[in-house]
């Protein structure tokens, strides 16, 4: 059929409309798409800020698994040419033959003293902490800047930050790991018990992956508890009796790192030697212990509560003076063999040793708070109740024979003489009215027998 010149105008006049529609509709579209894509970027923003650092479930900044991004960020912040170069610099040896160590926890109340011990005698120190709020992060900021002072960097980095692990090792050739970096606390593992899976099991698994596959293999130390004797019945505890009935998640990963720790020595030829620490107390402490919060809330005039056993017993423990535990430390690390392996190839069997770090004389919590009281010059308000099933455990006792055998570990602190040196520190520290007596002054109570 012909079409007239009237048909065809109106095609090319629907087709020119289709042509306008199909742009209009082109614009709409794109313009749905990018605003999409905006707010897709955003809501990315917002989950990775809100995710670093990480909040648990109880509101608190924690030491909860990590996520890539958050290693993404670190190691892209831990770069530059004069981060390399403090990381070279506190890591360089300064005595013939000195060690290159790197230490995990190293803001933590045990790491800064062995840092600072190991600075001290010449060897090269680079620290590693992710400064979680498990306690009070001003305290592990005050200790870095006493490491700072003694030129020892500290690199700001979570455990399972498998690319900043990796960098350093590629920086620094280490020949020894301190890895004293964990989820500590008995109590704190029935709130948030994924942080101890974290850094205690999924940490602890990824610092040897990178120091297997390192070249050289350092040795490396690290820190066990007197925990994993949970519910063992032998006294004083020695490192032959049983460790399979923990009485805590934390107990139950300090455990597990022993079995991981056998592994990568079996396989892949790490040096490994685990340090069962037992209570250790000191200046610089952990506020999460017993002796840190008793002085702090006897000096507020606030009630502390005192356990005892089901059976009425007084809980004792073997608290263990910070000096002598550093000794323990720099004794395991001097007698620690060379790993065998290299870049993930055993060459031949390598040294695995446990050893307990204790004082070997359990001292009553009663005690603990007496000495307290006559240092503090205060009265405690006190409440003895029956401990809960919290984790905790009625006494710890440790024998030391095979530490003193092995490196001449030997502790020469009393309770009373240490507590001295801690209540002097945190009166110091926090800037209380030193009611803290003289050397002379103090009138200690008269030592009991030890339940333990
Ligand atoms: N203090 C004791 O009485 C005692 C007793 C037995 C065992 N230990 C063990 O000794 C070690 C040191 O204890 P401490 O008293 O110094 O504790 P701490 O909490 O003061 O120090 C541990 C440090 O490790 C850091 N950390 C935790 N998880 C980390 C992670 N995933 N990545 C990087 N850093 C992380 C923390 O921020 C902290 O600064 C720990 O392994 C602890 O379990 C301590």
């Amino acid at each position: 059929m012909a079409t007239s010149p009237e048909t065809t105008k109106l095609e090319r006049y629907n087709s020119y409309l289709r042509r306008v529609n199909n742009t209009k509709l082109l614009a709409a579209s794109s313009k749905l798409l990018f605003r999409a894509t905006l707010l897709i970027a955003l809501v990315l923003v917002f989950v990775f800020t809100i995710n670093y650092p990480p909040i648990g479930g109880d509101g608190n900044f924690l030491n909860a698994p990590m996520h890539t991004p958050n290693f993404l960020s670190a190691a892209f912040y831990g770069s530059g040419a004069s981060w390399e170069k403090q990381v070279r610099h506190s890591s360089t040896p300064r005595r013939p033959n000195g060690f290159s160590v790197l230490v995990t926890g190293a803001a933590g109340f045990v790491g800064t003293h062995c840092s600072l011990a190991l600075k001290k005698r010449g060897d090269g120190v680079l620290g590693l902490d992710n400064f979680n709020s498990y306690y009070d992060p001003s305290l592990k900021r005050a200790r870095q800047k006493l490491l700072s002072r003694h030129q020892i960097f500290l690199v700001e980095a979570d455990l399972n930050d498998t690319p900043m692990l990796n960098k350093l090792f590629d920086i620094v050739p280490f020949t020894h790991v301190l890895h004293l970096a964990a989820q500590a606390g008995v109590r704190y593992a029935m709130q948030n018990p994924q942080s101890y899976v974290a850094s205690n099991i999924a940490g602890f698994v990824n610092l040897l992956e990178v120091a297997k596959a390192a070249n050289p293999q350092p040795a490396i130390v690290w820190a066990s508890s007197s925990s994993v004797y949970g519910l063992n019945k032998e006294n004083p505890f020695s490192e032959r009796d049983r460790t399979d009935q923990p009485a805590s998640l934390y107990a139950a990963t300090k455990k597990a790192g022993e079995e991981i720790a056998h592994t990568y020595n079996h396989i892949y030829g790490l040096s490994l030697t685990g340090l069962r620490f037992f209570t250790v107390y000191g200046p610089w402490g952990r506020p999460d212990m017993a002796y840190f919060f008793f002085t702090k809330d006897i000096l507020q005039g606030k009630e502390i509560s005192i356990y005892k056993t089901p059976e009425g017993k007084e809980v004792a423990r073997d608290f263990t003076y910070i000096d002598d535990v550093v000794k323990g430390c720099l004794g395991a690390l001097d007698t620690a063999q060379k790993s065998t392996g290299s870049g993930g190839q055993k060459h031949g069997p390598a040294q695995l040793r446990v050893y307990n770090l204790g004082n070997t004389s359990p001292v009553p919590v009663g005690r603990l708070v007496s000495i307290l009281e006559g240092l503090l010059g205060v009265k405690a308000n006190k409440r003895v109740i029956t401990m809960p099933r919290n984790g905790d455990v009625p006494y710890t006792h440790a024998n030391v024979t095979l530490a003193h055998k092995d490196f001449g570990y030997k502790p020469t602190t009393d309770l009373a003489a240490g507590l001295r040196k801690f209540v002097k520190w945190y009166v110091g520290y926090y800037g209380v009215q030193p009611r803290v007596k003289k050397e002379n002054d103090v009138e200690l109570p008269a030592p009991e027998s030890s339940h333990a």
